[in-house]
């Protein structure tokens, strides 16, 4: 074959083609010896289209035709020409036709792949994927997946263009920036037993373009955090991150809105309802156990402390007592579950620190309840009437600490959400989340820490609460959930030195750590820094929304395992002993 590049993209072929003769690059995706004719289905990025090998039309290819293997590199010139009449392949886009090889080359051989690429072979253990992964991105729902993500940036990019913000890259060598994890460290050799700090966010460098002039900013950026594996966690995960100056919270929140909606129109076939739900942080607690509640579905908790303070029921009153909580949710159409399915919604709640689950069910018969006999006569129809639930219900109860209540109903929440088939799958439900508490305690050091980041600024109103009550002060910070998932947090910024020094302060940083870690940071803010803020929505997780994933890694072309180890590269790995001797360090068992 002379000439071997293609002149045309396999799934672009269409019956309008019949009788032209063109050439196919690609890959043998499926191959079928029947005897007489050899059929293989040809694959490259943008489809499928049959190829066949026919003793009438080119004989002397047949014995060369035969070597192909599946996942064979392959050139082919052929005519294209229309199927029989019922061997037509409505699945396929270009199920019409075939192209009949008039010549062809193998560009290079395979080995049997590790797993099979065809699509209908989900069941690949995880690791072999990634292990070989430049196969597994074969896989044409992989490259699909890998589009989507391309096409979202590719809004925002054009979005933010338009709108006079200006891409600009920020170190990714810099120095700790705290974002609540741990950071990961490159020793230098120039300055050996010193480090430099891979950014936990881009968040210090886009204050300091505001400080700059900058006024519109944005990235995707790369960040690195070194914090435990999630399914929805990747060590190194990518941001979009933005900044703005001269604006306050619902400048930034009515930016995101119909960026949002644009990248789910224009990168998946989701239905999205608007305006965004809006939220404070609270209510989203309270309603739903969650602060990144999953909206598709209703089934709130419903509070019941006030109907039970007086209730006999020790277990309830003790907790009511030592200031705790009751909360309810009502499972539709549960109240069947058997002991065992009981049995099991309570290890469900255990194992998030609940000490057990009451239940009432509500059936034909009456209502069946461990519980009822322990509590005065009115209180279970007044559970029931508050709850809200129907005959064919279940009622379960969980009495304990305000944060396990919540936390275990929240998550039983999902989880029922998940088994009773309520999170449709064709919605992106988005809403803000608002109002966050500035700091919250942290029990184990014994101090305040952000629950954001140290310079998120302070609602003014509640600015002198810093003084007299830090946890009541409220945070001018926003978070955006969908679907259960924080799909990007942001905040306005604090922008005077004496409010950053104070922050800093009250979370326990000494004078000296202060001007070690923060000092530019604290200068900066001595040169006119105007009021700014900023959101970063993270790339990686958007992309897993509009993809239905739930898992980070499918989204990204070269992920970590689940244990963060890159299986393909081998790392992370040990270093040379020479390396090690440059940058003046010792490893000890
Ligand atoms: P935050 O730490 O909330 O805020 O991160 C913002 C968004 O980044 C994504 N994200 C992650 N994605 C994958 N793997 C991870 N390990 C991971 N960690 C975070 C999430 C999250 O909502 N500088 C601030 C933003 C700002 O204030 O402007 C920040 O980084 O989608």
């Amino acid at each position: 074959m002379q000439a071997w590049k293609r002149s045309v993209w396999c799934g672009d072929l269409r019956v309008e083609h019949s009788g032209q003769t063109i050439r196919l690059n690609g890959w043998a995706h499926r191959v079928r010896d029947l005897g007489g004719l050899i059929f293989v289905d040809l694959r490259d990025r943008s489809g499928l289209v049959q190829v066949v090998f026919d003793p009438q039309v080119a004989p002397e290819l047949m014995e060369l035709a035969g070597a192909i293997r599946t996942e064979f590199c392959l050139a082919i010139e052929g005519e294209v020409r229309q199927r029989w009449p019922g061997s037509e392949n409505p699945k396929l886009p270009t199920g019409e036709i075939e192209v009949a090889v008039k010549s062809f080359t193998i560009l290079n051989a395979s080995k049997t792949p590790p797993f099979p690429l065809t699509e209908e072979d989900n069941e690949v253990d995880e690791n072999i994927r990634l292990r070989y992964r430049y196969l597994d991105l074969r896989r044409p729902s992989m490259y699909t997946r890998l589009e989507t993500r391309h096409k979202a940036v590719k809004v925002i990019r054009d979005y933010l263009s338009e709108r006079g913000f200006l891409e600009v890259e920020t170190p990714i060598l810099i120095k700790s920036t705290p974002e609540g994890a741990r950071d990961f460290l490159v020793p230098s050799r120039f300055s050996p037993g010193k480090f430099y700090a891979l950014p936990q966010s881009p968040q210090q460098l886009k204050q300091l373009l505001m400080v700059s002039g900058f006024e519109r900013y944005f990235q995707i950026a790369r960040c690195f955090r070194d914090e435990d594996p999630r399914a929805d966690r990747q060590p190194d995960f990518t941001q979009l991150d933005l900044e703005m100056s001269f604006v306050e919270q619902e400048d930034i929140l009515s930016l995101m809105e119909p960026l949002l909606f644009e990248i789910v129109e224009k990168c998946s076939d989701k239905q999205s309802p608007k305006p965004f739900v809006r939220l404070t942080y609270e209510e989203a607690m309270q309603r739903y156990g969650s602060d990144k509640p999953d909206l598709r579905f209703g089934m709130e908790l419903v509070e019941l402390t006030d109907l039970l303070k007086e209730t006999p029921f020790q277990a309830f009153r003790g907790v009511i007592e030592s200031g705790g909580i009751i909360k309810a949710l009502t499972l539709p159409g549960c109240a069947g579950y058997s002991r065992k399915e009981i049995d099991e919604l309570t290890e469900f709640v255990k194992r998030f620190g609940a000490k057990g689950l009451g239940t009432i069910a509500l059936s034909e018969e009456g209502i069946r309840s461990p519980i009822a006999k322990h509590m005065a006569e009115h209180e279970p129809p007044a559970i029931i009437e508050r709850s809200g639930a129907q005959n064919g219900d279940l009622i379960v109860i969980v009495a304990d600490q305000t944060k396990v209540t919540l936390d275990c109903l929240g998550r039983l929440r999902l989880e029922m959400g998940k088994r009773l088939g309520l999170q449709d799958p064709n919605r992106l439900v988005f809403a803000w989340v608002l109002d966050f508490p500035l700091l919250e305690w942290d029990d184990e050091n014994q101090r305040w820490s952000p629950m954001h980041h140290p310079f998120t600024s302070p609602q003014a109103e509640d600015i002198p609460l810093l003084d007299t009550d830090p946890g009541k002060v409220r945070a001018q910070c926003y978070d955006m959930v969908c679907n259960g998932v924080e799909l990007a947090s942001g905040s306005i910024r604090i922008h005077q030195r004496d409010l950053q020094d104070k922050i800093f302060h009250l979370l326990g940083y000494t004078q000296d750590q202060i001007d070690e870690r923060f000092g530019h940071m604290l200068e900066a803010f001595e040169y006119g820094a105007p009021p700014h803020g900023g959101i970063a929505p993270g790339i990686d997780r958007l992309a897993m929304l509009l993809c239905s994933d739930e898992n980070i890694r499918n989204v990204i072309a070269f992920p970590k395992n689940a244990a963060y180890v890159d299986v393909m590269f081998g790392a992370p790995s040990e270093v040379d002993e020479a390396q090690l001797r440059e940058l003046k360090i010792k490893i000890t068992p």
